[in-house]
């Protein structure tokens, strides 16, 4: 239905869409940013295969070739216009305190009058999508809402594939179910008869979330995290401040199943900064030597955790599809991907190769000529003389779960799955090892509130700066960071009071370099040994050797068969050197410093055991 906006007429709602509360703020919302129409989305194939073809005749989609890659584009963005905004993201909570000092703040007031203006007709000569999704399995006790207002039909279609999108909404939603209300627009109206370019955007960004009222409004960008509003926005920023007031968790965890030759099965979530290998590890194929074994995904970027009543954590992925870093994805890296990407993809700044497919960094043998992320000529003798890169360092993929052979069976469950265990790891060249387990909850937050991690291309910004990410959550936090870290650690004794064996945490280092600057652990499905090591943990199956911050394996504690790795090897990157952890302690202590209002005294108090322990 695409139903043209008549100025003060009442919006014309589909007949299935009875939910009061969501024609009066789409009314509002058309009256505001005055788009040429308004388009509610179903959702259905139809819908999509048209949205695509509407795409590619503005230029916006290369339809690649479908012998190679069936059913699938390519959208090279505004070279502005590449990653999360992190700097323009705001969290606009009633006080500044409650955003906390990692979040950028603006008086909700102030920040209302900042963007009237800007919305104020920033639809003009474009369609208004109504796309109505829900964030889980609908229905599921752990899913919810949202409706995002977009006049990007690049994010209709994206929506289509990340979330539960369509008509099916609607009946969950009914005359007067919970919405989360989510606009964007790419900021950029069009004068009548004015040509559009390929990805509209607006210099001016800003990425605002109002805590309070459960409310996203996303301003001149087309990117990602930026514009498909149910991923970071909603699902990170604002679910973690409903987990916050209704006792679960929203976290920045991909989440796998694992099973072992006995086909017992156990399901690990785990945190890792973004473009630090979530998709490689929730997709991992086990190594030679580790025959019986199986990991399956369920998520592979979010997870919503809530506590049951017996005590358990169960969890879901609230998402449908995987928007994730191309670059460096190959079959070697994650097999399991490549074939996932096989077709029906949306890829975002890729290289175009001249038999119409797609290349990046990383993927494989360089191919002659293609046409870089910037439609510019790319060789690879190009590439070596200006460093010119094929495709953007963010260059993503959109794909549906249901493309993963890996996919794990129980994806879509509205129960959501058991967790056994937590991970936290970082990106570090030194000082962290390969694995610790904390020896209890407090422990493990602790570890995960003074998480570090060399920075990616993720975000704008210097890669390779280390910076502290608590949980992995540090641009996703909905409010303060100190109220976040006391959240688990109630949750932690609430567990603990209903009698319940809590989920074992670590912490894992992936990205220890040797002296020679090189990658010193094989990673990717050579994580299945570490991965063994905490089941065979929470089967009391295995021995680890207990040091100032926790417990970890000795050599003898992995399993070795099929690779070959030397103990000098294991020491370079399971060694943790004294000097280093003082230095490193002393910054969890400027950490604190920042964090300092209502910081549990359990952070400090741990860090002084350590400190303890160190000394000794
Ligand atoms: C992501 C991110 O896109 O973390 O998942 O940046
Ligand atoms: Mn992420």
């Amino acid at each position: 239905m695409n139903a043209p906006v008549m100025n003060g007429l009442p919006i014309q709602a589909p007949p299935h869409v009875k939910n009061a509360r969501l024609i009066a703020w789409v009314a509002e919302m058309a009256a505001l940013c005055k788009p040429d129409n308004i388009y509610w989305c179903d959702g259905s194939t139809a819908e999509y295969d048209r949205l695509c073809q509407q795409l590619v005749d503005a230029g916006t989609f290369k339809k690649l070739n479908p012998a190679k890659r069936p059913n699938s584009f390519l959208a090279t963005s505004d070279p502005t216009d590449v990653a999360r905004v992190e700097d323009r993201t705001y969290i606009c909570s009633a006080t500044k305190e409650n955003a906390g000092p990692t979040n950028n703040w603006m008086a909700p007031a102030e920040m209302r009058a900042t963007l009237q203006p800007l919305f104020d007709g920033c639809m003009k000569g474009r369609t208004m999508y109504v796309v109505p999704f829900s964030m889980g399995p609908l229905g599921s006790p752990i899913a919810h809402i949202g409706i995002e207002l977009s006049d990007s039909p690049y994010v209709a279609v994206n929506m289509k594939i990340m979330t539960r999108m369509g008509k099916a909404v609607y009946d969950v939603l009914g005359t007067d179910g919970e919405f989360v209300p989510c606009v964007h627009t790419v900021g950029a109206p069009l004068a009548a008869g004015e040509q559009d370019v390929a990805w509209p955007c607006n210099k001016t960004k800003y990425i605002v979330h109002y805590p309070e009222t459960r409310e996203i409004w996303s301003y001149g960008s087309g990117y990602g995290g930026n514009a498909l509003l149910g991923k970071k926005c909603f699902a990170l920023r604002i679910a973690s401040t409903m987990g916050r007031d209704e006792g679960w968790l929203a976290e920045h965890m991909l989440i796998l199943g694992v099973s072992n030759p006995q086909g017992q099965k156990y399901h690990v979530a785990a945190a890792f900064p973004s473009a630090c290998g979530k998709t490689n590890f929730a997709m991992l194929i086990p190594p030679a030597g580790f025959d019986g074994w199986k990991v399956t995904t369920i998520g592979d970027d979010i997870a919503w955790i809530k506590p049951q009543a017996d005590g358990s954590l169960r969890a879901i992925n609230p998402e449908a599809g995987y928007f994730g870093v191309a670059p460096g994805t190959n079959e070697q890296t994650n097999p399991n991907c490549m074939a996932s990407l096989n077709r029906d993809v949306i890829f975002t700044n890729v290289a175009l190769t001249d038999d119409g497919d797609v290349w990046w960094e990383g993927m494989g043998e360089a191919p002659a000529h293609a046409i870089d992320w910037q439609g510019k000529e790319w060789t690879p003798a190009i590439a070596k003389e200006t460093g010119a890169k094929a495709a953007h360092p963010n260059a993503r993929f959109t794909v549906a779960a249901t493309n993963n052979p890996a996919l794990d069976e129980a994806w879509d469950d509205p129960k959501g799955v058991k967790i056994d265990a937590f991970i936290f790891g970082g990106r570090r060249s030194t000082t962290v090892p390969l694995v610790t387990e904390a020896r209890n909850w407090t422990e493990g937050v602790y570890m995960a509130a003074t998480m570090g991690s060399e920075t990616t291309a993720a975000a704008t910004g210097q890669a390779g700066v280390v910076r502290r990410d608590p949980f992995a959550m540090l641009p996703f936090m909905g409010y303060n960071m100190s109220d976040y870290f006391q959240h688990w650690l109630d949750l932690g004794k609430k567990l603990e009071a209903s009698g319940a064996t809590l989920p074992k945490i670590y912490t894992t280092n992936w990205f220890r370099k040797g002296a020679d600057g090189k990658f010193a652990w094989p990673g990717y499905g050579e994580n299945m040994r570490v991965l063994k090591w905490m089941i065979d943990r929470i089967e009391d199956k295995a021995a680890g050797t207990e040091h100032a911050f926790g417990v970890s394996p000795r050599y003898q504690d992995l399993n070795w068969t099929g690779l070959d790795f030397s103990t000098e090897q294991f020491e370079t990157v399971t060694s943790t050197d004294k000097a280093a952890w003082l230095a490193e302690l002393q910054l969890h202590g400027e950490l604190f410093q920042q964090l300092a209002h209502h910081l549990p005294k359990e952070l400090p108090a741990t860090k002084a055991e350590i400190e303890q322990r160190l000394a000794a």
